[in-house]
């Protein structure tokens, strides 16, 4: 046990621990909420499809590039670039990463906190007897409220705040293990739940019927970009995990299962919410309400529907938890490597700084002051931070993490590292450069190329 830990720094004390953290972080609101309402917009099954070739062609390479980056290095998103290219200008890619995991987490605490208000009106059953449309308003009176939403943001921010000042081993390790299993039984049961429900096939053939004729430019740009975004790519999340992954551990099986995993999770999702969709008369493409909406109504029609969307609810909360704790693992390890901080003092700067962008974001939802917070081609700040961050950084991220891994390593140092150095058989090593080098870089030139307008296809 002892070789396989890291000298001198905190890691993950066991094969279950890493996958546990790396699917803790990749699982979150990203699967829950995002992709069925990206899903619902941009045309049901086709638009699945794309996505899950993102995920299998591109998703999976890049998290093992940035595994081999993080544990090769052993330091943080920005530090991993200065150790192995030092003097090179490969260390933006780091920087890119610090900068989209500010803006991703300022949006994230927003929605999260949406989460952890439903904790309350599950609870309270605030819910019990309520018309579909009278659930759609609750939820956009609380969002379009001026304080509350800010509560509530703040108040997740302080949780993850509280755990990544606590530290790595003890912290990431110990609330992601238990709990995800329990969410993937309660997603199962609300399928079953949803599936039974008059009128589920509807759901079922927008989620699995495409229709290829609503694929599109931007309808590629944003499953890719929702590929990174859920699998926890393109910002050094799995950069700086695979600084605490052991060296005798397999890296290609651990980002398989994880990408695995997160898929499952999202498809399980979307199995609860499409049935209902129809079922109750939402909007396929109501947008970020889409999840808020539909799931409380499916609760309405279950024996003890109160207790399973508080359960549900507060599962989907420390879902959203151990994602943003490694986000904001990122900038907190960046700060202690690079600019010589303390941990704690390092974390409040972090926490409190993302807050405050958050708050924006917040406010930008809401009735008072929404008006002066939306401009330009993706109106609100909220949605500003959404897109910029995952539809643009995150894939430009991945890019340079691939093209590091594919021309700046050798290929040596990358059989060495994802080959433990010759413990392991990697048959793939030819395939995985090849998609490091080429297919991911042109795809994801391409498809910014495409999204920008610049090219057609
Ligand atoms: N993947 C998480 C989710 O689906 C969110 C997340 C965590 C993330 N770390 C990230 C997204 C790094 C992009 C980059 O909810």
């Amino acid at each position: 046990m002892d070789n396989n830990k890291l000298q001198g720094r905190e890691g993950f004390g066991s094969k279950a621990g890493i996958i546990a953290a790396a699917a803790g972080s990749a699982i979150g609101l990203g699967n829950i909420w995002k992709f069925p309402y990206i899903t619902g917009l941009y045309g049901g099954a086709s638009f699945l499809v794309v996505y899950l070739i993102c995920i299998a062609f591109i998703g999976v390479t890049v998290m093992l590039a940035e595994f081999i980056i993080g544990r090769k290095a052993g330091k943080n998103a920005i530090g991993s670039f200065i150790k192995l290219a030092p003097g090179k200008p490969w260390f933006l890619a780091g920087w890119t990463g610090v900068v989209a995991a500010f803006m991703i987490l300022s949006f994230y605490g927003v929605v999260a906190g949406w989460s952890l208000h439903y904790i309350v009106k599950a609870a309270t059953n605030a819910f019990e007897g309520l018309t579909p449309e009278y659930v759609g308003n609750l939820f956009d009176g609380f969002v379009s409220a001026t304080f509350a939403p800010v509560v509530y943001q703040v108040l997740f921010m302080f949780m993850t705040g509280y755990i990544v000042a606590a530290g790595v081993g003890e912290g990431i390790e110990k609330y992601s293990k238990i709990l995800m299993p329990l969410l993937l039984v309660l997603l199962i049961i609300l399928d079953i739940r949803a599936l039974t429900l008059p009128g589920a096939d509807l759901g079922m053939a927008f989620l699995f019927s495409p229709d290829w004729s609503k694929i599109n430019g931007e309808v590629i740009l944003v499953a890719l970009g929702h590929a990174f975004f859920s699998l926890s790519l393109g910002m050094g999340t799995m950069i700086t995990y695979g600084s605490y992954i052991g060296k005798r551990e397999d890296l290609a099986e651990t980002a398989v299962q994880v990408s695995i995993a997160d898929t499952v999770i999202a498809l399980l999702a979307g199995i609860a919410i499409f049935p209902a969709v129809f079922a109750f008369g939402v909007e396929p493409a109501s947008g970020p309400s889409l999840v808020f909406v539909t799931l409380p109504n499916l609760f309405n029609r279950m024996a003890g529907g109160a207790f399973f969307a508080t359960l549900f609810f507060v599962l989907l909360s420390i879902a959203a938890l151990t994602s943003s704790i490694s986000i904001l693992e990122v900038v907190v390890a960046y700060f202690i490597e690079e600019l010589r901080m303390e941990r704690k003092k390092a974390t409040v700067i972090a926490t409190v700084s993302i807050t405050l962008i958050g708050m924006l974001c917040s406010l930008s939802n809401s009735a008072s002051l929404g008006p002066a917070l939306t401009f330009g081609a993706f109106g609100s700040f909220f949605n500003w931070m959404d897109k910029l961050s995952a539809n643009y950084l995150l894939p430009l991220g991945g890019l340079l993490i691939c093209l590091f891994v594919g021309w700046h390593l050798s290929r040596e140092e990358v059989a060495a590292e994802i080959g433990n150095e010759g413990e392991l058989e990697t048959p793939y090593l030819p395939l995985f450069l090849f998609a490091t080098r080429f297919i991911a870089p042109v795809a994801i030139a391409v498809v910014f190329l495409n999204g920008l307008g610049l090219i057609r296809f």
